[in-house]
């Protein structure tokens, strides 16, 4: 199959792949994640190899929880996009917020309870005017990869209903890791057989926007999938997310001129500082 590669028709399909033209910082997050596994287990893994040697849900758990957190304190997913700061304009404009805290994936062949399934983004208070910067760090076969309905940011969205998510509390370690405490679902199923999967390898990154319905049931690949998924926002787009989710990234030279004018005039309208 012929991924889009092309940004001109990122409009069209919904989503881009892309090799990214800076790949260090991905291989060192990778190296790094290595390192942390082998303090934990002794021993040296290839993350392919994962699912091998953490076989017991609750170690599983943990170790994900602990380098999700590693993530999070040393933010190193910031340098895979202002290393590659043209890519990523070329798609959003020179003006760019970044999701602080990503998500970070680890998805083991054969375990549903890796996944969140099929679902809209839209439905959990994001808007199309997001972007999912999915980087991979390791290889991802077809059976591994997150799946997607061709062109449906551009077709009247399917109607969805609320599904309790069993055993995710609100602010439990799973809510944490990215499982909703509330799923929501695609009422009718007959979308599911047209679901097609992007596989991509480690240096390349998937873009696509929120309103495309997205996801994966099951990983019926041989190797555990590690990927992070970070968001990007226009600034001057709204977004129902909370306060704190997105900070600045990339700024036009208008944006830091306005910057300064709101510096230099404290007391003008806190509403028209749209791009702060
Ligand atoms: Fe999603």
């Amino acid at each position: 199959m012929n991924y889009n590669r092309d940004v001109e028709k990122f409009e069209i399909e919904g989503y881009l792949l892309h090799s990214l033209e800076d790949k260090e910082d991905v291989f060192a997050v990778r190296d790094i994640f290595k390192g942390e596994l082998k303090k934990i287990l002794g021993k040296e893994i290839e993350l392919e190899d994962y699912h091998n040697h953490v076989k017991d849900d609750d170690q599983h758990q943990k170790i994900h929880y602990k380098l999700y957190k590693y993530l999070l304190t040393n933010q190193n997913h910031i340098a895979f996009f202002t290393k590659n700061q043209k890519f990523f304009e070329s798609i959003m404009g020179l003006d760019v917020d970044i999701q602080i805290e990503p998500k970070f994936r680890i998805s083991r062949p054969g375990k549903p309870q890796d996944n969140i399934g099929y679902h809209y983004d839209l439905d959990y208070g994001n808007s199309p005017y997001e972007v999912s910067c999915m980087i991979n760090l390791t290889d991802v076969d077809e059976g591994g990869a997150v799946r997607f309905l061709s062109r449906s940011h551009a077709q009247p969205k399917l109607k969805t209903h609320p599904v309790e998510s069993v055993g995710v509390e609100k602010g439990s370690i799973k809510h944490q890791l990215g499982v909703p405490y509330l799923l929501q679902r695609v009422v009718d199923e007959s979308y599911k057989s047209e679901m097609f999967p992007i596989p991509f390898n480690v240096g390349e990154v998937l873009c696509f926007d929120l309103g495309i319905l997205h996801g994966l049931e099951v990983s019926n690949s041989e190797t555990t999938r590690f990927s992070i998924d970070c968001r990007l926002k226009s600034p001057l787009a709204n977004s129902g997310v909370r306060q704190g989710y997105y900070k600045s990234l990339f700024r036009s030279p208008l944006a830091k001129a306005a910057a300064r004018f709101y510096e230099a005039n404290p007391d003008a309208l806190e509403e028209d500082r749209s791009v702060g």
